[in-house]
C-alpha cells in the first residue's frame, strides 16, 4: 500500500471504514434468550471503561478514516449515566453525518428527549413479541409494558426515523410475523425480521431454530400477497421489501444468506477493544493506544494498517460450515473470554 496513513483505507476485499459501532456498556436491563441468556454474567471492571472523551477521539479517529454513520450500542445503551454528554460529544465531530441508537426501549420514556436533543438522529428498538408472558420467556423480564411505552415515546420524537428489530426463532415467536408487522405498520415504523445468528452468547443456537429469509418471505406471502424487494442496493445489513398494500419492511438474513461483501462495519466495545467483524476472536486494544499517550497521528495509523488487512467474512465463514454449525462460543470459552459475547460488542 503506498498511500498515506490518513488516507481513507479500504480493506482486503475493497471494502472502505464507513460505519462505526459504539458499545457503551456491556450491561443490560433484559436477559435476551438470544443474546444473554444467563442471569450473571462477568462485567467489564469499571476503570477499563471508556471516558467519553477517550470514547470521543476514538471516534474522531475513524471519522479521519472515512466514518460518516456512529450507532449507539450496549449492552443496553440506556444504561450508561449521562449518555446524552457523549453524544453532544460524537456530533461534534465534523464529518459525522448520522448518530443512531439500537435499544431495547425501556427506558426511552425517561431518556428520549435528552438524547434527541444531544443529537441522535434515528433510533432502533428491539421488540420480539406482542405477548406479555412471551415476553417473560423471551427477555426474563416483565417489561413489555415498558418496551411498548419506549416504541411510542420513540415514535414522538423521532418521527420518521424509528425502526424495529426482531429476531425470529421457531416455536418461540415465529407466530407472530404478521402481528409484529401490523403493529409496525400502525405505528409508521419499518420493522426489519432477523435471522436467528449463531453468534457469542447464543449458546442455545442451533439450525433448527433459525427461521430463513425465504420462509419469513413465504409466510407473509400467504397473508398478504407477495413482497417484492425495493429497488436499492447499499451496504445496510436490512434488504427492503414491499407488500401490495404499500407496507415496507427489512429482513436481515446474515444467518442463511450473510453479506460480509459489503460489510463496512468496525465496533468498539465499552472497554475499548475494536473488532473487525462480530464473530472475530480477537480485536485491537484502542484503550492501552490511548491511555499510553498515543497521538491522533499514531492512532490513525494504527486503525488505517489494521483495516487494510481485514479479511473479515464471518457469517460467510459461518454458513460454509452448514450442517457443523453450532453456537460461536460455549458457556465456558465465553466465561474465559467474555469479549467474545454480543452483548459486549453491540447487536
Ligand atoms: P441501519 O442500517 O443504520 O439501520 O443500522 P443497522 O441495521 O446496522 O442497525 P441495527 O443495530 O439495528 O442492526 C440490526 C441487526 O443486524 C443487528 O442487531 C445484527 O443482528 C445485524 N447486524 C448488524 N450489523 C451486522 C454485521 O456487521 N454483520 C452481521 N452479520 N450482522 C449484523
Ligand atoms: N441473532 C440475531 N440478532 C441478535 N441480536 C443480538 N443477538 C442476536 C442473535 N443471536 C441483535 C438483535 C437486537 C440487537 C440489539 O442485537 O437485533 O435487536
Ligand atoms: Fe461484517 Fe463480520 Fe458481519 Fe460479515 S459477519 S457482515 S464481515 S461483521
Amino acid at each position: 500500500m503506498t498511500d498515506p496513513p490518513s488516507a481513507r483505507p479500504s480493506d482486503r476485499l475493497a471494502r472502505p471504514l464507513r460505519s462505526f459501532r459504539i458499545s457503551v456498556t456491556d450491561r443490560c436491563n433484559l436477559r435476551c434468550s438470544y443474546c444473554m441468556p444467563e442471569e450473571h454474567y462477568t462485567w467489564l471492571p469499571r476503570s477499563d471503561i471508556l471516558t467519553f472523551d477517550e470514547t470521543a477521539r476514538i471516534a474522531s479517529c475513524f471519522v479521519r478514516l472515512g466514518v460518516d454513520k456512529l450507532r449507539i450500542t450496549g449492552g443496553e445503551p440506556l444504561l450508561r449515566q449521562d449518555l446524552p454528554e457523549l453524544i453532544v460529544l460524537l456530533a461534534r465531530i465534523h464529518g459525522v453525518r448520522d448518530i443512531a441508537l439500537t435499544t431495547n426501549g425501556v427506558l426511552l420514556p425517561r431518556f428520549g428527549a435528552a438524547l434527541r436533543d444531544a443529537g441522535v438522529r434515528r433510533v432502533t428498538v428491539s421488540l420480539d413479541t406482542l405477548r406479555a408472558d412471551r415476553f417473560v420467556a423471551l427477555t426474563g423480564r416483565d417489561q413489555l409494558a415498558a418496551t411498548l411505552a419506549g416504541i411510542d415515546r420513540a415514535v414522538e420524537l423521532w418521527p420518521g426515523a424509528v425502526k424495529l428489530n426482531a429476531v425470529v426463532m421457531r416455536d418461540r415467536n415465529d407466530d407472530e410475523l404478521v402481528d409484529l408487522l401490523r403493529f409496525a405498520r400502525a405505528r409508521g415504523v419499518e420493522l426489519r425480521f432477523i435471522e436467528y445468528m449463531d453468534v457469542g452468547g447464543a449458546t442455545a443456537w442451533s439450525g433448527a431454530t433459525v427461521v430463513s429469509r425465504r420462509e419469513i418471505l413465504a409466510r407473509l406471502a400467504e397473508r398478504f400477497g407477495a413482497p417484492v424487494p425495493c429497488a436499492e442496493r447499499d451496504w445496510a445489513p436490512a434488504d427492503r421489501f414491499r407488500l401490495p398494500d404499500g407496507t415496507v419492511f427489512g429482513v436481515i438474513s446474515s444467518t442463511t444468506e450473510p453479506f460480509c461483501r459489503t460489510c463496512d462495519r468496525a465496533r468498539l466495545t465499552a472497554d475499548g477493544m475494536w473488532y473487525t467483524c462480530l464473530y472475530a476472536k480477537s480485536g485491537v486494544d484502542l484503550r492501552s493506544a490511548v491511555r499510553c499517550g498515543a497521538t491522533d497521528a499514531e492512532l490513525d495509523a494504527l486503525v488505517a494498517r489494521r483495516w487494510r488487512e481485514r479479511t473479515d467474512r464471518g457469517a460467510e465463514e459461518r454458513h460454509a460450515l452448514r450442517e457443523a454449525r453450532g453456537p460461536l462460543a460455549a458457556r465456558d470459552e465465553l466465561a474465559d473470554d467474555p469479549h467474545l459475547e454480543m452483548h459486549k460488542r453491540g447487536g
